[in-house]
């Protein structure tokens, strides 16, 4: 049965959400406190980079199955369900911030009919639905937890093919008039508390770091044994209790995600005196394996006064998001140590920190000492290592994402590092 549904805050995870619930045939009414970004949607233009998204978009418009409106004041009305997508950022303990959020409940509180239910869509602290609740200062109404599973890049394929669905409160009803709205789907339904719910976030998110982690350090140790990370991957991959999935070693891992949920479950678990040695070592192997990928490069070069082009500065590809990409921890290392670092990255058009961004490939290696691919853009594996040898001054390859063959690099005259493979 289609619902009327607010979305408080249009980034990426209620922009996708709201398209998306839209393209389930629910009534969804788009709050963000941007003006300008108001407009453009209203426009059918998106300011963010997700596969799908402008298409779903535009349909959703033409159908009038949604709106966007300025200030949440002016969603909330006559919503059946209100969903809060609103940024919680990392606050200096660690802990995730829920300013946005309870300023939100806060606003909307009085002006929801009786019976509404307030949906906590972003990753909040375990415990913050009641949070929310004390915010929204109404008995009359449910506050429940959908935690999102949404990866940035496929934000779109992930909403419409989700693995699962989380729901959780105290209110069985609201919990049930929540999970409706997914009916169109077949994926398992979980109906637990708005704890466990919100538990389970953080848990999938630190467990996915933690995973990372784990192969990044077994790579360092197969290149130390002269063994090959994609055989050792793929033979633990064929485990069913481990899983081929996310066992790609690279540079390291992050994003607007991982980086601070991975410290908010630490500082969580602190907070009830619990020490969660586990995965601080795996945020500790994290800023190794940075160190590695730099160490990588001066073994090759002296970094001090040398000229690196790093290949790629979103945090994966797919996005233009740079936020705490390991691209930048590493040029942040190699320019710490005295190199002068020129980028390149499809997706970009102006690059944070102050980099040297080229928008050609060979213009950002011209005169380089060395080429360091970050990020894994298809283009970057059909890189012409023929055009590259000619512009480099010196001929290395760091390949952090293993996106090039050993003996291509070798046969124009690189010399090639990568991540785990012999
Ligand atoms: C993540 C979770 O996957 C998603 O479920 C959650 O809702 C939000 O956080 P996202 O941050 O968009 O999604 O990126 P993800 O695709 O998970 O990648 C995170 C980091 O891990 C990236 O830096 C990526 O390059 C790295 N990564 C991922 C690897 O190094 N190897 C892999 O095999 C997979």
């Amino acid at each position: 049965m289609p619902s009327t549904i607010a979305i408080v805050g249009t980034g990426y995870v209620g922009l996708t959400t709201g398209v998306g619930l839209a393209h389930l045939g629910h009534t969804v009414i788009c709050a963000d406190v941007d003006a300008d970004k108001i407009n453009e949607l209203r426009a059918g233009r998106i300011p963010i980079r997700e596969a799908g998204l402008p298409e779903l978009l535009s349909d959703a418009l033409a159908d009038q199955r949604l709106s966007f409106v300025l200030g949440s004041e002016h969603a909330v009305a006559e919503a059946d369900i209100v969903f809060l997508c609103l940024p919680t950022p990392q606050a200096t303990n660690g802990e995730p911030e829920m300013g946005y959020v309870l300023a939100a409940a806060e606003t909307i509180g009085p002006l929801l009919r009786p019976g509404t239910i307030v949906v906590n869509k972003s990753t909040v602290p375990i415990g913050a639905s009641q949070m929310v609740a004390t915010a929204l200062g109404r008995a009359d109404v449910s506050v429940v937890s959908n935690p999102e599973f949404l990866r940035e890049g496929t934000a779109v394929s992930d909403f419409l093919n989700p693995q699962r669905i989380i729901v959780g409160g105290d209110d069985p009803i609201a919990n049930q008039r929540v999970a409706d709205l997914y009916q169109a789907f077949t994926c398992p339904v979980l109906m637990t508390d708005a704890a466990s719910a919100e538990a389970c976030k953080y848990a999938s998110n630190a467990f996915l770091a933690m995973k990372l982690s784990f192969v990044n350090t077994m790579a360092a140790i197969c290149e130390s044994y002269g063994a090959d990370i994609d055989a050792v991957t793929a033979g633990m991959g064929h485990d069913a209790r481990i899983g081929p999935d996310f066992l790609q070693p690279g540079p390291g891992w992050g994003g607007s995600c991982f980086p601070k949920d991975t410290q908010a479950l630490i500082s969580l678990a602190n907070q009830q005196g619990i020490d969660f040695a586990l995965l601080r070592a795996a945020v500790d192997a994290n800023q190794q394996q940075f160190d590695r990928v730099t160490d990588k490069v001066g073994s090759v070069v002296d970094l001090a006064g040398a000229t690196v082009a790093v290949l790629g500065l979103t945090f994966k590809a797919g996005t233009d998001d740079t936020r705490d990409s390991p691209a930048l921890e590493i040029v942040k290392r190699l320019t710490a140590r005295g190199a002068t670092v020129r980028a390149h990255d499809p997706a970009l058009t102006t690059a944070p920190n102050g980099i040297e961004l080229h928008d050609d490939v060979f213009a950002a290696a011209q005169g380089c000492d060395a080429v360091v691919i970050a990020t894994e853009w298809p283009e970057y594996a059909k890189l012409d290592l023929s055009r590259l040898a000619e512009v480099v001054n010196q001929r290395h390859l760091i390949d952090t994402r293993n996106l090039l063959a050993y003996s291509d690099a070798e046969q124009h005259g690189f010399t090639y590092q990568n991540i785990g493979r012999s």
